[in-house]
């Protein structure tokens, strides 16, 4: 079915034509991504994580405020093409050390313990195979009163359900925000956020450790 090919390309885009498709739709998204990088307040000396960065719009535009010897992007994302799409555009910033990319799932970040000060991530965590592992793995790698941002496209998103596509996804927001409330995080909400004349839904969450 074709719908159900769209859907997986949109899981984990692989070097196909109609993966190449999802890549040219990902690279109209720079708002969105631009919008949550807004919203986590980077210092330019923070440490900060995007997870399913796609083709790495979001990646260029936190790389940008890093301004401080000591600030530090990692990236995480499962699909090989991504992650090669990613390293091409980000080459200079990953050949200067400012930036590293992983390949791999939100289950197992390669960061040790209390590592980062922002985490963020749009459009990627109807895709995870666990709500509640993800969340909790990204509490581990986040520091005490640590930020995690997550950027919506809900509009685009309820068009996309409309049209048999993301089936089987747990899409709903209020999954993820009760799964961030049960693995460690407070103050978890969801607030509207206003960029270049769009508007787009963020989650907030602080993590909280003992
Ligand atoms: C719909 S795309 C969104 C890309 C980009 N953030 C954007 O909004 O344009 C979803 C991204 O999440 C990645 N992804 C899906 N499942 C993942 C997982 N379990 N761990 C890490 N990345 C994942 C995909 O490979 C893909 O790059």
């Amino acid at each position: 079915m074709f719908v159900e090919r769209v859907t997986q390309q949109l899981r984990k885009p692989t070097a196909s034509l109609l993966g190449w498709f999802v890549k040219k739709f990902l690279e109209s998204n720079r708002i969105l991504e631009a919008t949550a990088v807004n919203v986590c307040d980077i210092q330019p000396d923070n440490v900060v994580l995007e997870l399913g960065f796609g083709p790495g719009l979001g990646l260029q535009e936190a790389a940008r405020r890093l301004t401080h010897p000591a600030g530090k992007l990692y990236g995480l994302d499962i699909s090989e093409y991504m992650y090669n799409t990613a390293s091409e555009r980000l080459k200079a910033e990953i050949q200067a050390g400012k930036v590293t990319l992983f390949l791999g799932s939100v289950e197992h970040i390669p960061l040790g313990d209390s590592t980062l000060d922002r985490v963020y991530h749009c459009n990627c965590y109807y895709f995870w195979p666990d709500l509640r592992a993800g969340s909790r793995e990204i509490h581990r790698v986040m520091k005490p009163g640590a930020l995690m941002v997550t950027a919506l496209h809900l509009e685009f998103l309820q068009k996309l359900l409309a049209a048999g596509l993301l089936k089987g996804t747990k899409w709903q927001p209020e999954l993820y925000m009760e799964a961030l409330s049960e693995t460690g995080f407070i103050d978890v909400r969801m607030e509207e956020q206003k960029m270049n004349g769009k508007s787009f839904p963020a989650i907030f969450a602080t993590a909280t450790k003992t």
